[in-house]
């Protein structure tokens, strides 16, 4: 019997490959995306319109989303931390944006040089930009169990962000283990929190496998009713401004054990094969 359906959000092409030290081609990245594009997922982010110096990976971004076939159903994602990304977002034509903030001071400051009031403060202009022209934005709180710098992390702490970027405008607020440092317990004690303030059915669990509890924490948020997991196809990731984030969850693994738990996911599990070896191909 189905449980109903459980949406994964492919993040591998953006959340995987950034933390990839030696340069990847665009036309690589492409094929990736390409390859993605047919396994069934609604959503694929795969650019990241920051700093080149800060993440000389991302560089291409603009020509990837110029490079790939675009699948109708599908929609292509890209980070924006300010207006110059959001612009950028736009030439290039991506489907969806997403504003990247912290839950916690210490990453807020390492990732993109700013506290987390005035990180929020420079989203501000970004939503509303691109509310203007229907364009979804998405919001991520990363740090939201533990910070590499500031340790152990409050959910209160976790529920305040969430609840100004869904206040602001974000159609769905992704959830951070970032150093993939939670276990069940405290993955359901910072669910419970933001529950209270962004509605269920608007959160997404974005889960590092550092701690290789990931699958724990996703069952963890399925019992609390948290139906999107992000995920990356061969587990590619990490962050490259948190020290021991190892790569997000494995998007094949996910989609099977989803699927063994009886929920739907849509998705094509011998593409999402074919996928996972062209991404372990690409890691250095
Ligand atoms: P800053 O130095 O404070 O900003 O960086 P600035 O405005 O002073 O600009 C500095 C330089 O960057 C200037 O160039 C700007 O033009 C340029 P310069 O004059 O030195 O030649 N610049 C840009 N270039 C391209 N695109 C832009 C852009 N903005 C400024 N959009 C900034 C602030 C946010 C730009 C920087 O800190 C940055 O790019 N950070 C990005 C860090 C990042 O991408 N981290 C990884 C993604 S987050 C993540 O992985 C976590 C997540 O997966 C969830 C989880 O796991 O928890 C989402
Ligand atoms: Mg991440």
């Amino acid at each position: 019997m189905s449980l109903g359906s459980v949406e994964i959000f492919e993040v591998g092409p953006r959340d995987g490959l950034q933390n990839e030290a030696a340069e990847i081609a665009v036309a690589d990245k492409v094929a990736l995306v390409d390859c993605l594009s047919g396994a069934g997922f609604k959503r694929i982010e795969c650019a990241s319109f920051v700093s080149p110096k800060w993440v000389p990976q991302m560089a291409g971004s603009a020509d990837v989303l110029a490079g790939i076939t675009r699948v109708p159903g599908v929609r292509y994602a890209a980070l924006t931390p300010n207006m110059r990304g959001f612009e950028d977002a736009q030439v290039a034509k991506a489907d969806e944006i997403a504003v990247f903030g912290s839950a916690s001071e210490g990453f807020s400051k390492a990732n993109i040089n700013a506290s987390i009031d005035e990180s929020l403060d420079r989203f501000a202009p970004v939503i509303e930009a691109a509310r203007m022209i229907d364009l979804p934005v998405r919001g991520y709180v990363s740090c939201v169990v533990e910070c590499p710098y500031d340790g152990a992390v409050d959910p209160a702490a976790v529920a305040r962000v969430a609840d100004r970027l869904f206040a602001m405008g974000c159609y769905e607020v992704s959830l951070g283990d970032t150093i993939g440092g939670g276990t069940p317990d405290s993955i359901a004690r910072m669910l419970m929190a933001v529950r209270d303030v962004v509605p269920v059915g608007r959160l997404a669990g974005h889960y590092h496998d550092t701690g290789g509890r990931a699958i724990d924490n996703i069952d963890a948020s399925l019992a609390l009713g948290v139906r999107v997991f992000d995920a990356a196809v061969a587990g590619l990731g990490g962050c490259p401004y948190a020290p021991g984030a190892s790569g997000n969850v494995a998007t094949e693994a996910v989609a099977a054990h989803l699927e063994r738990l009886g929920y739907e996911t849509g998705l094509d599990m011998d593409v999402i094969a074919k996928a996972a070896d062209m991404a372990r191909a690409m890691r250095g």
